[in-house]
This record gives structure tokens, sequence and C-alpha cells, in this order.
């Protein structure tokens, strides 16, 4: 057993998106306020908490590979307490409750953070398995203010949940419905984030351009969030590709302070897989819309989620997956195998039946295919000047490059000069690989 009087240290590692990054921070708050301490070693720890994915399998197994590894590593000696929150916690709560194995301490869905304190509490006194993952319908969490890592850019959740149903997503059954913060509430946090220096935020959101509170939507808050003062750039993902009104796309072409670059994820080019994924629209409509995009914000950089291999997709099919990659040649792409999880609609009603050897195959081609086209856009940069956030997240990576990103979010790196992390720095491209761009400052006078 572990002490119990002394103040504990927790250590706590995040796993998948963004939300779940934004959720640990939110952990943080409130467990601080509670007098527990975060250690970055954990080893040192009482407490180990993992905010987990459960997106795709592997997500799931690089979990479970962890928990025995933590055990292990402490051994009999040198006991920590285990937690497991986030998506997992939802998904395979049964699973993470039976087995022995894996001996689980404490778990919390994502709408249970608040009840942390409790948990732990009651894991420590009774030496039980203690667990909430109950999901609700208002959690917004808009009264807590996340314990951030200083840096650059602050992300910030404007909504939680998603309605969609897309058949291969479990993020329905993990993270429950849709439910958005007020506009007023949201402006008032970021205003508070650029006084302390932030100079971009993220807005984030399971669907996050299905925002709407009362009568306002997306398009009303980024224009509301855009009047804050001190900051430099506003970010928003992942929308969907149904909730694009013209206004929202006008918003993006015209506010200076709203980053052109739209993730817009495609997952299927074919129509008969688009229907069976349930993503309520046509190849057809895709491209429609990304012509739209591009005439109304000229250099608008678009990058996508595919899945390949979905039930029954043929070869013909996913040729028209590659055939829709040509046509709109996105700046980059995140790329899957589909992988069957469990409760969704498609574990239950389509047979998972394209064999992995040729998931790996196609996924092969079309990162093949989505490199070259990368590469060449990159290339197609070489000559322009852009002006690039020096990035927090990644500056000390390499001591002779300096990275920032453009506002289409591609990766520049610079040599080192005299910058600050949050600094705005005018470059001129100079090289270009697929995954990155190279540039050279400009002198103010030519500026
Ligand atoms: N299998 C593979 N990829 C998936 N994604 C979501 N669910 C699955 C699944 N079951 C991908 C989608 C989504 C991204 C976040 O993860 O492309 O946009
Ligand atoms: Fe994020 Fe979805 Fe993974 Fe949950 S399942 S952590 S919402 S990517």
């Amino acid at each position: 057993m572990i002490n119990n009087t002394l103040q504990k240290k927790i250590f706590i590692e995040t796993y998948g998106c963004q939300m779940n990054e934004y959720d640990s921070e939110l952990v943080r708050s409130i467990l601080k306020k509670e007098n527990y301490e975060f250690v970055t070693d954990e080893l040192k720890a009482d407490i180990v908490m993992l905010n987990t994915c459960a997106i795709r399998e592997h997500a799931h197994r690089v979990v479970y590979g962890r928990v025995y590894h933590i055990r292990h590593l402490r051994g009999k000696d040198n006991p920590v307490m285990i937690g497991i929150l986030g998506c997992m916690a939802t998904n395979l709560r049964q699973e993470l409750l039976e087995n022995r194995n894996l001996k689980i301490d404490f778990i919390a869905g994502p709408d249970s953070y608040k009840r942390l304190p409790q948990l732990i509490r009651e894991a420590m006194d009774t030496g039980q398995k203690a667990y909430d993952v109950t999901l609700s319908e208002f959690e917004t969490y808009s009264d807590i203010t996340p314990s951030r890592k200083e840096g650059v850019n602050a992300w910030i959740a404007v909504m939680r949940g998603c309605n969609n149903f897309c058949t291969f997503c479990v993020v329905p059954y993990t993270r429950g419905r849709e439910r958005s913060r007020s506009p007023q509430n949201v402006v008032e946090e970021v205003r508070r984030l650029s006084d302390e220096g932030f100079k971009q935020v993220t807005l984030l959101g399971q669907n996050v351009n299905s925002y709407r509170y009362e009568d306002y939507d997306f398009a009303y808050l980024l224009e509301e969030v855009s009047k804050v003062d001190g900051l430099e750039r506003i970010r928003f993902t992942s929308p969907h590709p149904k909730d694009f009104p013209d206004r929202l796309l006008e918003i993006v072409a015209n506010n200076p302070k709203v980053c052109k670059h739209i993730h817009l994820p495609l997952q299927a080019g074919n129509n008969r897989i688009l229907d069976l994924m349930n993503r309520t629209y046509t190849r057809e409509e895709f491209l429609g819309l990304v012509d739209k995009m591009r005439a109304l914000i000229p250099h608008v950089a678009l990058s996508t989620d595919i899945i390949i291999g979905f039930c029954s997709e043929t070869e013909a099919e996913f040729e028209e997956t590659l055939d829709v990659v040509r046509r709109v040649e996105f700046d980059s792409a995140f790329t899957f195998k589909y992988s069957q999880r469990k409760g969704t609609i498609a574990s239950k009603k389509y047979p998972d039946d394209v064999p992995d050897n040729k998931k790996t195959d196609r996924i092969m081609r079309l990162n093949d295919l989505q490199k070259e086209i990368s590469y060449r856009k990159n290339q197609a940069h070489i000559g322009q000047v852009q002006e690039i956030l020096i990035d927090a997240a990644s500056a000390n990576r390499s001591q002779d490059q300096i990275p920032g990103r453009t506002d289409g979010n591609q990766l520049v790196m610079i040599p080192p000069g005299p910058y600050k992390v949050g600094d705005l720095v005018k470059v001129r491209i100079t090289d270009a690989t697929p995954h990155a761009l190279k540039g050279a400052p400009m002198f103010p006078e030519e500026t």
C-alpha cells in the first residue's frame, strides 16, 4: 500500500488526439487544486495515469503494453497506483475492470474527470477498483481552467462529443453526444490566454464546425475569438465536410487571424464506401466543396484523413480514393488502415474482410502517391516569402535549426538567430523535402 498521508505525486501520459492533450491539462488543473503534485519521472510517482485513445486497435495495444511495463519497472517493492482515463476507459471498461493481470486501480471516462479526486481516494482507501465512465449530455468543463504548458499555442475545447455516427468510429460511444460551451465563456478564456502571452489558439472539437450554442454557430464563434487583442493566429480542428456554410469559408478567407488551413477528412473516395461509412457526402460533393474552398480562399492549405481497407472495399473502389487524392492534391494526409472497433455500427453490420496484406499494399500505394504530391507542392513554395510563427513544441529538437509554422501549418526550419518562441518571422523559402521546408530570414530592407 502506498503512503496515504503525504502529498501524492502523479505522472500522466497522454495518447491520441489533441482533445486528449487538452483533457490531460484539465485533469492536471483538477488534481492540483486537490494538492496533488505532477512529476515528469514515472519512477517517482505514487500514481500513474494513462489518458488513452481507442480509435484504432494499435492505440489500445500500446496502452496495455505500457501498463505491464510500468508494473514490471516498479516491481513489488515500489508499488504504484495505475489509472486509465480517456476513450479506452469508456470503450473497454469491462475488460479493464475484469482483467486480473492488468491490475488497474481506477478508471475515469472523458466526462468524469471532476470525480477523479474521489475515485483516487476510494481506490486508495478500499484497495478496490474505483470507476466512473458515465457520459454526460452537459459536461463541457467550462468552469475549469486547464493547467497548460507554456508555449505558443493553447488548445481550447469549444465543443465535445459527436452525433454523426460514422460507422467505423468509436468516438460517439467513448465521448457521448455533442455539447458546446457558450461563446462568452470561450472568448473570456481566449482573452486570458492572450494576456498570458499565447500567440495562437486552436479551437478543438470532435466536430468543431458543428459547434452550436443557442443560435450561435461556429462562424460566429470564430469571428468573436478573432476580436481578442494580442492573438496572432487561430486554428481549428477537426471539422466535418458537412458543416462548411459559405459564411464560415468567407471568415476563413477574409479574417487575417484565421489560418488559411483546413483539415478536411475525406475517409474514402468511392460513393458506395462513403455510404457504408455514413459520411453523408459523395465524392462529387467533396470535390465540389474543395473547389469552392479554393475559389473563396486562394492558397488555402488542405490536409485530410483517409481510411483504406474499410469493410468490403474492392481494388477498384480503393483506386477511386487514389483518384480523389490525385485530383485534390492535399498538402498532407493522415492515412489509416481500417481497424474494427468494439461497439461501432460497422463492427455489428459489416465484416472486416479486407485481408491485412491488401490493406498494407493499399496504404503504401496511397502514401507513395501523397508523398509525391506533398513533395511537388512543397517545392512550389521555393522562392516564396512566408511568415512563420516560431514554435515551442519542437524548438529544442535540433540546435542548428529553428522550427516555425506557416499560416498553412507547414513546418519551416530556419538557421539559428535572435528569435524567441512566439516570434513571427518573415522568411524566404529556400528548399523543400516532402515533409518540411527550409527558409532564410528576410532582412528588413528586403521585406
Ligand atoms: N479505423 C481506422 N481509422 C480510423 N479513424 C477513425 N476510426 C477509425 C478506425 N476504426 C481515423 C479517421 C479519423 C481519424 C482521427 O482516425 O480517419 O478521421
Ligand atoms: Fe481522441 Fe478519438 Fe482517440 Fe478518443 S478515440 S482519444 S476522441 S482520437
